[in-house]
C-alpha cells in the first residue's frame, strides 16, 4: 500500500516534471504547425480548422524541390512567420508578429522587365502592414524622383537619386544607396498600400522615360546586399519585406483571460492590436494554452549563475543562489576598532545621561 502511494507520487512528479519540460504548442491541436522549414503558428494554418480565417491560411506547396508557402489572400509568397519572440530586447516594446513575404518591386519604363507587377500592391483591409521599422522605400534610376503613391494624401514618402557626380554623395551610413542612381528612405507606419511613381528631377512635371525601380525591403536583407543594390535591383523580381501581423478585427482577450495566457496586449500607433508573451514566458498568446515559463537554469544561454546546481528557475525569471561563504575570523585589528567604537558609544551614552540629570537639578533648583 505505502509503496503504491510512493511510486504513484513519483509517477505525478515525473509526469509534471515532463509536462514543464515539453514546449508551449503554436499551433492548434492536430494541425501541422510547419510548411518544409517555414513555422507556420496559429492564427496562421494550412487546413480549414486551423487557421483563424481565410486571411491567416497558408497553402503549402509541397511539390517541386523545397516546400513552398502562400498566403493566397493577399497573393504573396511567405518567406518566415514569427510570433513575438520575448528575447528580442533591442524591439521588445514594438516586438509584433511578424511575417516576411516575397514583393514584387515597382518599374517603370524597363523594357525588358516583365510587366506583370508593374503596378504595386494593395492589401488594404487585411489585418497585415507593411512593418516601418524594418522595412525601407528604395529607388533606383538616374534623374529620379520616387514618390510612394496611394498612401495618405497628406504625407510625401520619396526620395531622388541622380548619376551626376558620384563624390557628391558622401554619407558613410547610406553610402551603398545614397542618391547615386540609389536612394533610400524609411516606410511611413500602418501602410497597406505600396505604389509608386515616378519624375524627373530638373523638370517635376514630366514623366521621366527612363528605366526606374522603387521597392519596399526588409532591412535585415537590405544589409546583406549593400554593396551593388542598384545592380541587384535590376536582376530580381521580388524581394523580401515584412509585414506585421495584428489580430485585434477578429480576436479579443479580457485582463483576466491575458493574465490566464501569460500574455500582455500592445496597441500599434496605427490603431491595430496584437498579443504577445510576458519576459521570461514563450508560447502562442493566441492559443488557449497561451504562454509558459522558460526555465531558464536548463538554457546555457539563458541564465548567469556561476554554478548551475545554483540556479533556482522561478515563474517568468531565476535567480541564482548565492555560495554560503564560511564566517571568516576577525582580525586583532578589526576587535580593537570595535572595542574602542563601543567605548566612546556608552561615554557619549553616559555624558548625555549625566548631562540631563544635571539640568533637571537645575531646573529643580530654580523652582
Ligand atoms: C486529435 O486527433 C486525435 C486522433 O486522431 C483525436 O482523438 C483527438 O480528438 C483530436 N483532437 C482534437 C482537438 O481535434
Ligand atoms: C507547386 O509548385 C510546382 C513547382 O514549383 C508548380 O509546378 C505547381 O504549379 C505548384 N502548384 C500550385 C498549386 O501552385
Ligand atoms: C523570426 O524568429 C527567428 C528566431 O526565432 C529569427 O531568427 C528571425 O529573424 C525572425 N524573423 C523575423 C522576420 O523577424
Ligand atoms: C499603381 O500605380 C499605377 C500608376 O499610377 C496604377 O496604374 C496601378 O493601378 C497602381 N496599383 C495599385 C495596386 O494601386
Ligand atoms: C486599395 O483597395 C481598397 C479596397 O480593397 C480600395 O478602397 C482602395 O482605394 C485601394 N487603394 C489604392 C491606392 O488603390
Ligand atoms: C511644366 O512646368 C513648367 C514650368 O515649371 C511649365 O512651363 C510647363 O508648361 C509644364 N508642363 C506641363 C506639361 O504641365
Ligand atoms: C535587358 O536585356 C539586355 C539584352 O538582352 C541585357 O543585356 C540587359 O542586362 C537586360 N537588362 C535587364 C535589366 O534585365
Ligand atoms: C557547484 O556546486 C556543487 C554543489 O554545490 C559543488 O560540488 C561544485 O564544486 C560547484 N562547482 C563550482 C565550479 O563551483
Amino acid at each position: 500500500m505505502a509503496v503504491q502511494v510512493v511510486m504513484r507520487i513519483t509517477f505525478l512528479l515525473l509526469l509534471t516534471y515532463e509536462l514543464a519540460e515539453a514546449a508551449a504548442p503554436i499551433a492548434k491541436p492536430n494541425c501541422s504547425d510547419s510548411c518544409g522549414n517555414i513555422y507556420v503558428p496559429y492564427p496562421f494554418g494550412k487546413t480549414t480548422g486551423c487557421y483563424l480565417n481565410d486571411w491567416f491560411k497558408i497553402v503549402c506547396n509541397e511539390t517541386g524541390g523545397s516546400p513552398k508557402a502562400f498566403l493566397p489572400r493577399i497573393g504573396m509568397e511567405v518567406l518566415e512567420i514569427n510570433i513575438t519572440d520575448p528575447y528580442n530586447d533591442q524591439y521588445f516594446w514594438i516586438d509584433p508578429g511578424l511575417v516576411r513575404v516575397n514583393m514584387p518591386i515597382v518599374s517603370s519604363n524597363c523594357k525588358n522587365r516583365s510587366s506583370r507587377h508593374i503596378g504595386g500592391v494593395n492589401i488594404s483591409g487585411s489585418p497585415f502592414f507593411f512593418s516601418s521599422y524594418r522595412d525601407r522605400f528604395i529607388s533606383v534610376g538616374c534623374d529620379n524622383l520616387a514618390l510612394m503613391t496611394g498612401i495618405n494624401p497628406m504625407v510625401v514618402v520619396g526620395c531622388k537619386s541622380n548619376c551626376i557626380d558620384k563624390s557628391m554623395i558622401e554619407d558613410s551610413e547610406l553610402e551603398y544607396c545614397s542618391g547615386f542612381n540609389c536612394c533610400m528612405t524609411t516606410a511611413p507606419s500602418g501602410i497597406q498600400v505600396f505604389n509608386a511613381s515616378f519624375r524627373g528631377i530638373k523638370e517635376e512635371n514630366k514623366t521621366s522615360e527612363e528605366c526606374k525601380f522603387a521597392l519596399l525591403a526588409d532591412d535585415k536583407w537590405l544589409n546583406s546586399r549593400t554593396k551593388d543594390l542598384s545592380y541587384y535591383v535590376q536582376l530580381l523580381e521580388y524581394v523580401p519585406v515584412v509585414l506585421e501581423w495584428t489580430a485585434s478585427e477578429f480576436t479579443t482577450l479580457d485582463p483576466k483571460e491575458l493574465r490566464r495566457r501569460n500574455s500582455e496586449e500592445y496597441s500599434t500607433d496605427y490603431g491595430a492590436e496584437y498579443y504577445y508573451c510576458l519576459k521570461g514566458y514563450q508560447g502562442n498568446s493566441y492559443l488557449s494554452t497561451g504562454c509558459q515559463d522558460i526555465n531558464e537554469c536548463e538554457s546555457k544561454t539563458l541564465n548567469n549563475c556561476p554554478n548551475k546546481s545554483d540556479c533556482v528557475n522561478i515563474p517568468g525569471s531565476y535567480h541564482c543562489n548565492k555560495p554560503k561563504s564560511p564566517v571568516k575570523p576577525k582580525s586583532p585589528v578589526e576587535i580593537a576598532i570595535i572595542v574602542i567604537c563601543s567605548s566612546l558609544g556608552a561615554l557619549f551614552l553616559f555624558a548625555i545621561i549625566w548631562c540631563l540629570y544635571s539640568d533637571d537639578a537645575e531646573d529643580n533648583t530654580m523652582v
